[in-house]
């Protein structure tokens, strides 16, 4: 039986970090670029593909699971191909085909560019057009791997594929040259690799151009940034100042790229949020060295005193790891106390998670911590930051702030946005209002985010 040629279709879901996001977007690019539809749901596609994290084992079993059921979809639709597209693509290569055979491809984060081609290979929808049974017969079984990590390739040139909305997100550089004894990132993403500062200001402006009013700038240290004489602190200023961007934001930065010119440009431009993301990881000095963070606790409480000196009323936030193998219940306890003495609007908290390859695994054995101490650990963590956060909050309420619409609220009649500080409000609004700025007060705080109420615009205060 002989069928019309129709486009082929490719649905993409994501897991992990920021990055991962933005990486999706560029792969729906590319598949579009070469004739691909990208569709809402794995059901309509002839290719999925789940890009993946592996900074911690959970994040892999989740995607573990997510695969064996898509494998369900495959029962169905044998045609369908299933691929693991990204870090833990990288990090487990073919062995995550031979444990789910099902998968018929992997690719790492530096095969985007020849997805194409790739799938091709896998006669991805090939089909139609032909015969049933010689387009089954023709990719029956067949598994590939695609990953070589290419210290030249930072997709400059190709196109993301953005959801419509106000925000955008722009990867700055890729990779990671640090070596944090307890990451996976430098060995399933590479070395660091920046873009070129006038492409992405040129983004940036294309951006602007067709309606897009914030942009976060990507990369693993993304304020180590260094294109041709540009750092870091010039391409944000030179982003910052591109018309019609009202909100610039930046993730996730390194403390020691924390530079004073940074501070400078994050307080000097209007459109640069108050907000920073400062992964400290510990608060005590033994397990920063063995983390090979290479700063102190003194260094980071001299940022946090410079940035909010520039910049009084920023909102700071943290990632922290507890139980890194070797860690004492004092040294946990001087985590606990970097916690008091910065008060931290938000933190991230993990429970180490060994990943092969790293230099902490080669931690003596009687190191590594058991689950229940490292849980115990984990949950106290989590109360003292949450109890510092609602503090933070409660004392927050009856601001008037800023608020970038972002999409409805869960529920009818309201939607929920930003502040430039970063904490998320939900108020009365229609849905077509998405992208637009208004003021709100702060009217209740569930310790985390805010509900509140629109209101005119503030007038300044007289100076
Ligand atoms: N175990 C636990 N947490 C980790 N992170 C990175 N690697 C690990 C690991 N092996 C955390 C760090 C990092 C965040 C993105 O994930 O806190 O900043």
């Amino acid at each position: 039986m002989i069928q019309s040629p129709r486009r082929k279709r490719a649905y993409v879901e994501t897991y992990g970090c920021q990055m991962n996001i933005s990486d999706s977007e560029l792969m729906e690019g590319i598949l579009e670029e070469s004739g691909y539809d990208i569709v809402d749901a794995p059901e309509d596609a002839d290719v999925v593909l789940v890009n993946t994290c592996a900074i911690r084992e959970h994040a892999e079993k989740r995607v573990l699971g997510r695969v064996s059921q898509l494998n369900g979809l495959k029962r169905e639709n044998p045609d369908l191909v299933i691929a693991v597209t990204g870090c833990m693509a990288q990090r487990m290569g073919e062995k995550l085909l031979r444990e789910a055979p099902y998968v018929q491809l992997v690719v790492g984060p530096d095969g985007y560019r020849s997805l194409p081609e790739t799938l091709a290979k896998l006669d991805v929808g090939a089909d139609v057009g032909l015969s049933h049974e010689i387009g089954k017969a023709g990719r029956k079984g067949r598994q590939l791997a695609v990953l070589t990590l290419d210290m030249d390739e930072n997709y400059q040139g190709l196109e993301q594929r953005r959801s419509e909305g106000p925000s955008a997100w722009i990867p700055i550089q890729r990779g990671c040259d640090h070596r944090c004894t307890f990451c996976i990132v430098p060995y399933v993403r590479g070395g660091e690799k920046n873009r070129s500062a006038k492409d992405v200001v040129a983004e940036v402006r294309g951006l602007a151009e067709s309606g897009v009013t914030e942009v976060t700038l990507l990369g693993q240290t993304v304020n180590s940034y260094l294109w041709e004489g540009v750092d870091f602190p010039h391409l944000l200023r030179d982003v910052a100042r591109v018309d019609g961007i009202r909100r610039v934001r930046f993730t996730s930065p390194h403390p020691n790229d924390v530079s004073d010119e940074l501070v400078e440009v994050m307080a000097a431009e209007p459109a640069v949020c108050e907000h920073l993301h400062l992964p400290a990881q510990s608060g005590n000095d033994r397990t920063l060295k063995r983390m090979l963070r290479r700063y102190t606790v003194g260094y980071l409480l001299e940022k946090v005193s410079l940035v909010r000196e520039a910049m009084p009323g920023i909102a700071l936030s943290t990632d922290i790891i507890v139980a890194f193998p070797g860690e004492t219940e004092d040294e946990f306890r001087d985590t606990l106390d970097l916690m008091r003495t910065v008060r931290f609007d938000e933190a991230f908290t993990y429970k180490y998670s060994l990943r092969a390859g790293t230099p902490a695994t080669r931690l003596p054995a009687e190191d590594f911590i058991g689950g229940d101490e490292a849980q115990a650990r984990l949950v106290e963590l989590i109360e003292v930051s949450r109890a510092i956060q609602s503090e933070i909050n409660h004392a927050e309420v009856g601001r008037i702030d800023e608020v970038l619409i972002e999409a409805e609220a869960r529920d009818l009649g309201q939607v929920r946005g930003r502040t430039r500080r970063n904490k998320v409000v939900v108020f009365d609004g229609e849905v077509a209002r998405v992208g637009e700025y208004t003021h709100v007060a702060l009217e209740r705080t569930t310790g985390a985010t805010f509900a509140g109420s629109e209101v005119a615009e503030p007038l300044p205060v007289p100076v």
